[in-house]
């Protein structure tokens, strides 16, 4: 039997498995056992059984305990995962109750995220389910070390010990394939308590610790991370007699008078004071909330990471990580998110999908999207180094998030594995004759004028109009027409959601250079995505990319239908057509929105000029270091 030490300290579990496996009629039974259960929800309780179950023995239907919860589900009410918080005499536990079907995936990486143990409930009579696996998986995926398996249903095997052996060994065989270190089993029967809270009379060969006994003695802090890190929450700093840096350490210890380094920078201090509520500390370790001073006035904001001067945290802008995707929109490789991590956030894209892993076998695929509740193995790219850690030494330094940058939705969890050397071995190279330089010797200020609309509203046509009309005024320009440069750089991809924000991309980064080399650009493409326009204009240096919207209404550019695209798309001889069967996102601010109707190209492409013309005269010399 396992040791019972005294006080633990607080412990948090998920719970895997189905309602099948019998998973609310353990929960529930460990919080009666637990003693959990008040007076009023018991005889709530009793009654509920009697009502349901009229003919049976009269016991107590558990399950009842917990089944709100997913009949919440079924009527579609958002549940992410419920939280339950229940104490024995020895120890706090925080049990993560999460739906163990597959579209729930998000909901259990999410509780996982958070666990420092899972029990795996199996159905003694169905053996290890590919369930079993996938949730296995998702556990050692979000950094779980320990697993105890409870086999459920002992009585409806006849409470056969081989039966139980049998499951338990190729569960074992199963979590060493997957890294899991430490797995305790047992057999339960769970509407009978047996071996949940007290030891079961019918299973009298299992001499073990029972569940509760096993999660009152487990280990809550596995992996603990060694080498001091703390996050920037905020900057404290209430008078010019104080500044603090306040955050929750999320690794090693810190002490008075330690050497840190502010990262991903390499500004050092030592650590002049710990301040907490009650006053000042010595010392303090992981997961303590604390404010730190330090000996020296130095820049640090929200978003650094104070480490360990001695032993820095690695810092890099390119990772190799997985991705379990959480959004509905599929993740599209390029597109430019938000990144939060610790306390920082930075843009990034995810440069590759190195394959996608089924939940259920483990296998890899190849992939080129990820969709909801799918596992990828990814290389990210971030457009600023940050301090970081591999997740599987580090949940807080390694494990992020990442959001949409339109709608604001939490659209994927990652956890990153190592840095891509190549980051560190690129470098800026600086060139001292710059964009303002060819800028200023053509006598004009460099920019895009990025024109946006469906097929056959006209883009081309005005903006090859707008491109001689500043060629007579004495311009140098360039026109990047999307279907011409499709027969080039782009002649390898299609009109598939991920081929268009790569086509974006690429248009977007050579327009950069041409701008950089002094022209005006001008760029013809449907671009049907905000997300990819929004990315591009990032690129550029403040009012030196122009968005026009070319806003022909569909109708419009189907009755024209110049290259008779329309009527083939409509015939269903072309899929992904946009405006038919694929999207085409309005600009909500362009700077120039040219409503088409009624008006000719050369009438449009004036407008365009006149506006344009403010922006690219030739600047006073004294703006321009020569
Ligand atoms: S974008 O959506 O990726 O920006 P781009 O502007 O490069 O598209 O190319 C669009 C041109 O490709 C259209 O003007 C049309 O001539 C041609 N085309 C062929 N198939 C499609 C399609 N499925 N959807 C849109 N345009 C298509």
């Amino acid at each position: 039997m396992a040791a019972l030490d005294a006080n633990q300290g607080l412990l948090r579990f998920i719970t895997c498995g189905s309602v099948d496996d019998g998973k609310s009629t353990l929960l529930g039974r460990l919080l009666y056992d637990a003693g959990m259960v008040p007076d009023d929800q018991l005889a709530a309780l009793e009654r509920d059984s009697r009502k349901l179950h009229a003919e049976a023995d009269g016991g107590l239907d558990f399950a009842l305990l917990t089944d709100g919860l997913d009949a919440e589900r079924e009527q579609g009410i958002t549940i992410d995962v419920a939280w339950r918080y229940f104490h024995t005499a020895r120890r706090s536990f925080i049990v993560a109750d999460c739906p163990g079907h597959e579209q729930y995936t998000r909901n259990m990486a999410t509780g996982a995220s958070n666990a420092d143990l899972a029990v795996v409930l199996v159905d003694a009579r169905k053996g290890l389910l590919p369930q079993t696996r996938r949730h296995t998986y998702i556990c050692s995926l979000l950094g779980i070390r320990q697993v105890v398996v409870a086999v459920n249903k002992m009585d409806l095997v006849g409470c056969d010990e081989a039966v139980y052996r049998g499951i338990t060994e190729a569960y074992r065989e199963l979590a060493r394939t997957l890294g899991i270190a430490k797995v305790d089993c047992l057999p339960v029967i769970a509407p009978g308590g047996d071996n949940v809270g007290t030891r079961s009379a019918r299973l009298p060969w299992y001499q073990g610790p029972t569940l509760l006994e096993l999660l009152e003695s487990a280990d809550a802090t596995p992996a603990r991370a060694e080498d001091f890190r703390m996050p920037v929450q905020w900057v404290n700093r209430p008078d010019q007699s104080f500044r603090g840096y306040a955050g929750t350490i999320c690794g090693g210890r810190v002490s008075r008078g330690d050497e840190v380094v502010v990262q991903p920078g390499v500004q050092r201090a030592r650590i002049e004071r710990i301040a907490v509520a009650g006053g000042d500390l010595e010392s303090a370790g992981e997961g303590q909330a604390v404010t730190l001073c330090f000996d020296r006035e130095l820049d640090a904001s929200r978003g650094d990471v104070i480490a360990d001067a001695l032993r820095p945290a690695p810092v890099a802008d390119q990772f190799a990580c997985h991705i379990v995707w959480l959004g509905d929109n599929a993740l599209l490789p390029n597109r430019t998110y938000w990144l939060k991590i610790g306390t920082r956030t930075v843009n990034a894209r995810v440069m590759s999908i190195k394959h996608k892993v089924d939940v259920n076998t483990q296998a890899k695929l190849a992939a080129r999207h990820l969709s909801l509740n799918e596992v990828g193995y990814c290389t990210v790219g971030l457009d600023e180094t940050i301090a970081f850690e591999p997740y599987a030494t580090n949940r807080t330094l390694g494990g992020f998030i990442l959001v949409d940058r339109q709608s604001n939705a939490t659209v994927a969890c990652g956890m990153l594995d190592f840095a891509l050397t190549r980051a560190a071995n690129v470098h800026w190279q600086h060139v001292d004759v710059d964009k303002s330089v060819r800028g200023a010797s053509m006598g004009q200020r460099p920019l895009c004028l990025w024109f946006t609309g469906l097929s056959g509203a006209g883009k081309s046509t005005i903006a090859n109009l707008v491109e001689k009309r500043l060629h007579a005024l004495g311009h140098h320009t360039y026109l990047l027409d999307g279907d011409n440069v499709r027969h080039g750089i782009n002649k390898d991809l299609g009109f598939t959601p991920e081929d268009r924000v790569e086509n974006i991309r690429r248009i977007g980064e050579v327009a950069h250079l041409m701008v950089d080399a002094g022209l005006i650009v001008l760029v013809s493409a449907i671009s049907p995505y905000r997300s990819e326009r929004r990315s591009v204009r990032e690129l550029f240096d403040e009012g030196e990319f122009v968005e026009v919207f070319v806003d022909t209404p569909l109708a419009e550019c189907e009755q024209r239908d110049p290259k008779g695209l329309y009527r083939k798309a409509r015939a269903g001889e072309i899929r992904n057509f946009t405006g038919i069967d694929a999207p085409y996102e309005q600009p909500e601010s362009p700077e120039v929105h040219l409503q088409t109707a009624g008006l000719r190209a050369e009438q449009l492409a004036e407008q365009v000029t006149a506006q344009l013309l403010e922006r690219i005269v030739e600047p006073a010399d004294d703006d321009y270091p020569v």
